[in-house]
């Protein structure tokens, strides 16, 4: 399913004394089946963006298309329920929105509520666990019996038990250990390969450049680049430091060699990238 924001402005408390103007002429696109990563400073928007991509938020003027979806100011919350059915969003710490008393009741919650029967949200919640990698023997257990690594699955399963075709996950992998991480980038990867279109936000380049297969760049509300992984990280390191972003290791690391006058020909994405370029020979200034 695609998604295109056109023109897209939002303030919070509009109309208010309080309000702020937080996005302001969102013009971005997220291709059907595809990885999409949303970086940007904190406070730079991200999570206010992605929210209107279920509704949760709503533009103040423009209109973000949701395949053959219309959300705008006017949208109305029934017209909602539609649009959650096929956008499903997990929050950062999404565990901290486990509350049933055993993890398959809360995984069916979601498919409950979208209006499956119990029995074919008890398969619909199977079926998203086993797929999320949650074990069978945990399934009775109390959400809360768990670690902070397959909470968040359980979390992700509520998400998918209710079939979305978009997954938008806010900094999925915050607060995971290495190795928490590292499932976490494999269990994206597989969304991608259940045919899911995913968004995900991010504040580790690492992530970025493993999974996704474009970039959008969030500044002050604004949307300042919107590209491929490596097209967006052999921009001039000028440019990132005015937007106070990090480059991937492997391009710090070139960044460190090029300064002491070793030269390679294009910014490595990854470990493995920057490898094969020093093998294919650098050049001294
Ligand atoms: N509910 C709200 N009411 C009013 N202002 C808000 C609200 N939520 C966020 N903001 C403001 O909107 C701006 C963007 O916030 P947002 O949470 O979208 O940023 P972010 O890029 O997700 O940041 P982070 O990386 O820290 O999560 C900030 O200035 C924030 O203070
Ligand atoms: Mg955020």
């Amino acid at each position: 399913m695609a998604i295109r924001f056109e023109q897209v402005n939002f303030t919070y408390g509009a109309g208010t004394t309080l309000s702020q103007d937080v996005l302001h002429d969102i013009n971005v696109n997220m291709p059907t089946g595809e990885i999409t990563a949303i970086i940007g400073q904190t406070g730079s928007g991200k999570s206010t963006l992605i929210q209107h991509i279920n509704g949760l938020l709503k533009p103040t003027t423009g209109q973000v298309l949701i395949d053959d979806f219309k959300l705008t100011s006017g949208t109305k919350e029934k017209q909602l329920i539609q649009l959650r059915q096929k956008v499903g969003i997990v929050f950062q710490f999404p565990e901290n929105q486990l509350f049933a008393n055993t993890v398959i009741e809360d995984v069916m919650y979601g498919p409950l509520n979208f209006g499956m029967t119990k029995a074919a949200a008890k398969i619909a919640a199977e079926q998203a666990l086993t797929r999320i990698g949650v074990s069978e023997n945990l399934w009775s257990k109390s959400p809360f019996d768990l670690s902070g690594g397959q909470m968040r699955r359980v979390a992700m399963a509520g998400t998918l038990a209710s079939d979305p075709s978009v997954i938008v996950l806010d900094e999925p992998a915050a607060g995971l250990d290495p190795r928490g991480q590292a499932e976490l980038l494999a269990l994206v990867l597989e969304l991608k390969k259940m045919g899911k279109t995913v968004v995900f936000i991010s504040h580790q380049m690492e992530h970025v450049v493993t999974v996704a297969d474009q970039v959008i760049v969030m500044h002050e509300g604004r949307i300042v680049a919107q590209e491929a992984p490596k097209v967006l990280f052999n921009r001039d390191l000028s440019w990132f430091q005015d937007l106070m972003l990090d480059l991937p290791k492997a391009g710090q690391f070139a960044e460190k060699m090029k300064a002491a006058g070793l030269i390679l020909p294009r910014r490595p994405l990854n470990l493995q990238d920057l490898a094969s370029l020093i093998n294919k020979g650098a050049q001294h200034e």
